[in-house]
């Protein structure tokens, strides 16, 4: 399947890795409907007018809102073909460090928006019996870093959903794909989209030290968002795209090295994890 005038939902496209694919679509004659929570500010910040680009203002934590929205998109253009889950934020702290609030508001955004948009996109992908679901996670859903407990958590979140929804849907004609990037020069790191606890504790300060180390790599991170936003649209052209798609050396290289603690860490407690089966032969470790 090539990316010949294909439907595209994509959710949070003000900025960031939304912004360059919505920009990059509607350049290559594709059909785009696109989410904000501020619709003005999408239509400013994409800033091309043209009847393939419907832009709607939504509430993706809000059932209701994400409905209409896809309806709208199936209304305005007749089909749905590939949805990218993209909206999300940073959230820093350690677990005592964030209240029960900040905690779930980072799930709603990061994981119950995602499953909003795929329980409400479903039908019209089972219906056509053809679709892809992107799901944009983070290299923090294999790899996490120390004081990104709950980013973490919600990415890990949306690589397990991803997983099992690839293989639910895979009779009907669906695709699925979740993607893991790692650090890309959008908006992820400053004030406006990150979110870093209020309520600091003194005792924790290899948090601290790595919360100043990704703030420092605000503007100089090594990934490029027209590069990440190109390969995602790659992967939607292809008739096998993969299931998990990494994105950048600095992802590259952290899932290797997880995939490599894991697996080490796996064999060096063998006997002791089999044991607990009703009969193990040890011998045979
Ligand atoms: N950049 C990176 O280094 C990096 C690395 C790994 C994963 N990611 C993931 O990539 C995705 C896009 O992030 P980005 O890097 O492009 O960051 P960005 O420039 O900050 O853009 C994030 C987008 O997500 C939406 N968003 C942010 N907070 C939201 C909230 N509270 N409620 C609803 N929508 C919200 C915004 O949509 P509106 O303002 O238009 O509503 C915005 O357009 C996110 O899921 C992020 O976790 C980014």
């Amino acid at each position: 399947m090539d990316n010949n005038k294909k439907v595209w939902f994509i959710t949070g496209a003000s900025k960031g890795f939304g912004l360059s694919l919505v920009k990059q679509l509607l350049d290559a004659g594709q059909l785009v409907a696109a989410t904000s929570r501020n619709q003005q500010e999408l239509i400013d910040a994409v800033n091309i007018q043209s009847n393939n680009f419907l832009p709607l203002q939504v509430d993706l934590v809000n059932e209701s809102s994400v409905s209409l929205a896809l309806q709208h998109t199936h209304e305005a253009f007749g089909r749905i073909d590939v949805v990218i889950n993209n909206a999300g934020y940073g959230i820093g702290g350690a677990i005592e460090e964030l209240t029960d609030k900040e905690t779930r508001l980072a799930f709603d955004v990061n994981v119950f928006a995602t499953l909003n948009v795929i329980r409400f996109v479903m039908p019209y992908l089972r219906k056509q019996r053809s679709g892809h679901i992107i799901n944009i996670s983070s290299i923090a859903g294999i790899a996490p870093g120390t004081g990104w407990a709950i980013y973490g958590a919600a990415k890990y979140a949306v690589i397990g959903l991803s997983e099992v929804l690839a293989a639910d849907v895979k009779s009907l004609g669906v695709k699925v794909t979740v993607v893991a990037p790692g650090a890309f020069r959008t908006n992820f790191l400053t004030p406006d989209s990150l979110t870093l606890t209020s309520t600091p504790i003194e005792d924790y300060e290899d948090v601290r030290a790595s919360h100043a180390k990704y703030l420092k790599m605000d503007g100089e991170q090594a990934g490029d968002p027209e590069k990440a936003a190109a390969s995602i649209i790659k992967i939607a052209g292809e008739d096998n795209p993969p299931l998990y798609l990494l994105l950048g050396g600095d992802a590259y290289n952290r899932a290797l090295n997880k995939l490599d603690t894991l697996h080490n860490e796996i064999r060096e407690w063998q006997d002791l994890t089999c044991s607990t089966d009703f009969e193990y032969d040890l011998s045979n470790s």
